[in-house]
Parts: C-alpha cells; sequence; structure tokens
C-alpha cells in the first residue's frame, strides 16, 4: 500500500513524539544519583555516618535521590577523590580536614595543630559556630559547598617500640596524612614524617616502610594497623575531623525541594555521628587491647607536658601558612 508523504511525515512526528514522552518519562522516574566515596571502613564513625545519610536522604526524597556510598578507598584514593569531585565524576565526600591545602584552602590544617582543641565541647563551638562556616564558605571558589563537619575524636599514637617521651620518636619514619602542619609536628618530635594514602598506611606497617603512625583508634582497629604496632599510646595530642562536601554545580542543581530534603538529611546524619564517634573510637580501643597484639601506655601529667612542649614550635613555624587570624580566632573560641 503506498503512503502519501503527507502521512508518513505525521506518521514519523507521531512516533517522535510518542519516544520524547517516554525518554522525559523515563528521566521523570530515573532517580537523582549521589555517589559517596570515603577511604575508612565502613564500621567507622564516617562509615556509619555515611550510610546513615544514604538512609535519610532516599527516605526524606521519597526515592527521588539514590545515595551510592562507595568505602574503603574502593572508588577513590586520597587525593584522587578531591579531583573526582570537582570534576563531577562524584557527588559526594567526608575528607579528613588534614587534606584540603591541595585545593588551596590551607586554613584547614588549623585543625592538626597538636593540642589545639582542649576538649570535644571546643572543638564544636569552633566547627558548628562562625570559624566553621567561615572555612566552608572558602571552598565554594573550588566548586565545592561545604556541608557539615563530622567528627573522629582525638588521634593516638602508634610504633612498635614504647611512645612514651618525645625523645622516643627520634629517627622514626612515622605515617602522617599529607599536611604540612603534621610534617612539622613530627619533625618536632624527632620523626621522620611519610605521608601516604590511608589505604597504604596498613599495608605499609605490615612491610616496615614506615614504622609507626598516628590515627583515632577507630581507623587504626577497622585497618588492622594494630596487628603491626606492638606499642600504642594514649596521648590525644591532636584532632581528626571531617567537612562533608559536595560538587557546587551538582548541588546548585538539584531542585530546589529535593536540596532541601538532602539538607535535612545531613543535618539528621551529622547529629547521629556526633552521638557514636566517641563511643566508637573507645569501643575500638578496647577492641585493641582485647586483641592483645599491642601494649596500651596512657600518658602522665608530666609527660603530656614534654609532649606539649615539644610541638609547641609547630605554631610559629605553621602561623604563616594558615594564617595568624584563623589560628588566634580558633584558640580564642576553643579556650573561650
Ligand atoms: C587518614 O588518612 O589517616 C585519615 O584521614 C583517614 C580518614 O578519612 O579518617
Amino acid at each position: 500500500m503506498n503512503r502519501s508523504a503527507p502521512y508518513l511525515k505525521l506518521l514519523a512526528t507521531v512516533l517522535l513524539a510518542c519516544a520524547a514522552t517516554a525518554t522525559s518519562a523515563a528521566r521523570a522516574q530515573a532517580p537523582i544519583v549521589i555517589k559517596f566515596s570515603h577511604v575508612v571502613a565502613p564500621d567507622t564513625p564516617k562509615g556509619r555516618a555515611a550510610e546513615r545519610f544514604k538512609l535519610l536522604a532516599e527516605q526524606m526524597t521519597g526515592g527521588r535521590v539514590k545515595v551510592e556510598v562507595y568505602p574503603n578507598s574502593q572508588l577513590y584514593r586520597d587525593r584522587e577523590e578531591l579531583e573526582a569531585l570537582q570534576l563531577g565524576a562524584v557527588q559526594m565526600l567526608a575528607p579528613s580536614l588534614a587534606k584540603f591545602s591541595p585545593l588551596g584552602v590551607k586554613e584547614f590544617e588549623a585543625f592538626d595543630l597538636p593540642y589545639i582543641f582542649p576538649s570535644k565541647e571546643a572543638l564544636y563551638a569552633v566547627t558548628e559556630g562562625r570559624i566553621g562556616r567561615g572555612l566552608l564558605r572558602k571552598l565554594e571558589s573550588k566548586g565545592i559547598t561545604g556541608l557539615a563537619y563530622w567528627d573522629n575524636g582525638f588521634k593516638v599514637m602508634s610504633a612498635n617500640k614504647p611512645l612514651l617521651a618525645p625523645g622516643d620518636f627520634r629517627g622514626l619514619r612515622m605515617r602522617i596524612q599529607a599536611s604540612r602542619v603534621l610534617d612539622a609536628q613530627m619533625r618536632a618530635l624527632g620523626a621522620q614524617p611519610v605521608a601516604l594514602a590511608f589505604s597504604e598506611t596498613a599495608p605499609a606497617l605490615r612491610d616496615g616502610v614506615v614504622e609507626g603512625t598516628e590515627n583515632p583508634p577507630s581507623n587504626m582497629f577497622t585497618q588492622r594497623m594494630h596487628e603491626s604496632q606492638k606499642h600504642l599510646t594514649v596521648s590525644n595530642h591532636g584532632y581528626l575531623g571531617y567537612a562533608v562536601i559536595v560538587n557546587k554545580k551538582f548541588w546548585d542543581g538539584l531542585p530546589g525541594a529535593v536540596r532541601k530534603q538532602l539538607e535535612r538529611a545531613m543535618l539528621e546524619a551529622t547529629a547521629y555521628e556526633k552521638t557514636i564517634a566517641q563511643r566508637t573510637n573507645d569501643a575500638a580501643l578496647e577492641s585493641i587491647r582485647r586483641a592483645g597484639t599491642t601494649t596500651i601506655h596512657t600518658l602522665s601529667p608530666q609527660q603530656q607536658a614534654e609532649w606539649r612542649r615539644a610541638m609547641q614550635p609547630v605554631y610559629t613555624q605553621m602561623e604563616d601558612r594558615i594564617g595568624k587570624d584563623i589560628v588566634e580566632a580558633i584558640r580564642r573560641e576553643a579556650n573561650r
């Protein structure tokens, strides 16, 4: 049967319209995917908070958003993840505050200064107040929106010899995060700092590439670092926390209602994270003790004072890099 040209043209138009409707309907149904990459184990404060955010975000958006959590450096390792976020290959991260200088935001290294926070309350006064908000705003020009701070508590030190006095660190190859403040901290103790990605740390301790490290107990235990560290000192000499960040273009491009629902999900996940951070680290330290692999030392007030004195020079060495104002503002706020 020969069909006229106008008929065929009409048929083609109708078919194209059907296809377009089907595509837009499919797009309307396809969830907005948030890839959330991080470098620690699921059973850590950050790992559990990421799962809690996933649960809340998918519930609160009624399924319009799907969160895919990739723990343990499965998707990206330390340095790679920041680049991936800026390229939009992932939408959300929660890097340690020690890892923002590659973005050119060196002020976050203030959180690495030894003994800068006398307590968790002092820390929260900074992160939940004007200073914390101001620091997150500095990320905007890098194409990143800072949503929240998550906590992983104070760090312990470990090695295969007791670390009780600053002199005990002399010559030790100590793994650190890639932070110039932590580099200065280890040099002030006479150690040789070795910056490694988190995913490389446990193997490096096992193989003797490095001899010791620092981290909160939850990271040490979940990566089984204690199996290669005969001694651990509960020094609480430094803090490890995170900024939860998203790709700004992605975030600004979300439908307003969805963004608001995700902000509420992040608020609730952050409150949850705050309630589990300390007890997760306490439980990890207890698990290390029970493993029997590692002798756990605590410092006397006299020994703590010696550690503080040894690391004090880090402040003057680093104030030009971090910014004297921000360091003074944090110290004022933290010691009010
Ligand atoms: C480290 O590299 O030691 C930590 O930043 C890992 C983490 O994300 O807690």
